[in-house]
């Protein structure tokens, strides 16, 4: 899977609003993170995404969705999100994700994520934020 640039933007803006409907991100959007040093961004074609960015020996990723459950997109992504970060020398990669998301933390888990910082009530919902990082070195 070679990083989907710019011209994928129209790809990721289907199908963010699948996975999270209620705040969905446009074309445009995605055609501007997409264009930015250190964004690598990925498409499963069964319908899934990862945007990641990194700044120097350290990544973030931006956003990560599956629009079929189960079915071991998130991970494939991932493990390509992963393999290409290394190839660019990353040695540390961070999310933060929703205490209350159990699918998304189980994913994170199994890939070894550990907890490196808790924000309360961090959502509008009310729920904590945890930020994860995985050491990739
Ligand atoms: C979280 C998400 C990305 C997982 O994608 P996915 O393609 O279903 O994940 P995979 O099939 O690769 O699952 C890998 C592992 O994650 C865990 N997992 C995934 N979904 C799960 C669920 N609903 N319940 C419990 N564990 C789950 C399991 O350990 C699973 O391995 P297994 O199926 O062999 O048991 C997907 O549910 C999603 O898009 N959620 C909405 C968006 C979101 O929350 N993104 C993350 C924001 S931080």
């Amino acid at each position: 899977m070679a990083p989907a640039g710019p011209a994928f933007a129209p790809v990721f803006a289907a199908l963010h609003p699948q996975v999270f409907p209620h705040e969905p991100w446009d074309e445009p959007s995605f055609a501007t993170l997409l264009a930015q040093p250190g964004v690598l961004g990925f498409i499963d074609p069964r319908g899934g995404f990862l945007l990641l960015r990194q700044v120097l020996d350290e990544a973030e990723i931006l956003t990560i969705g599956a629009t079929q459950p189960r079915r071991g997109i998130a991970s494939a992504l991932l493990r390509e999100g992963l393999a290409a970060l290394r190839a660019r020398g990353v040695t540390a990669l961070f999310l933060e994700v929703a205490a209350r998301n159990a699918p998304a933390r189980a994913l994170y888990a199994g890939f070894g994520f550990v907890q490196a910082g808790l924000r309360r009530r961090y959502y509008t919902d009310g729920d904590d934020a945890l930020t994860l990082r995985l050491e990739i070195g």
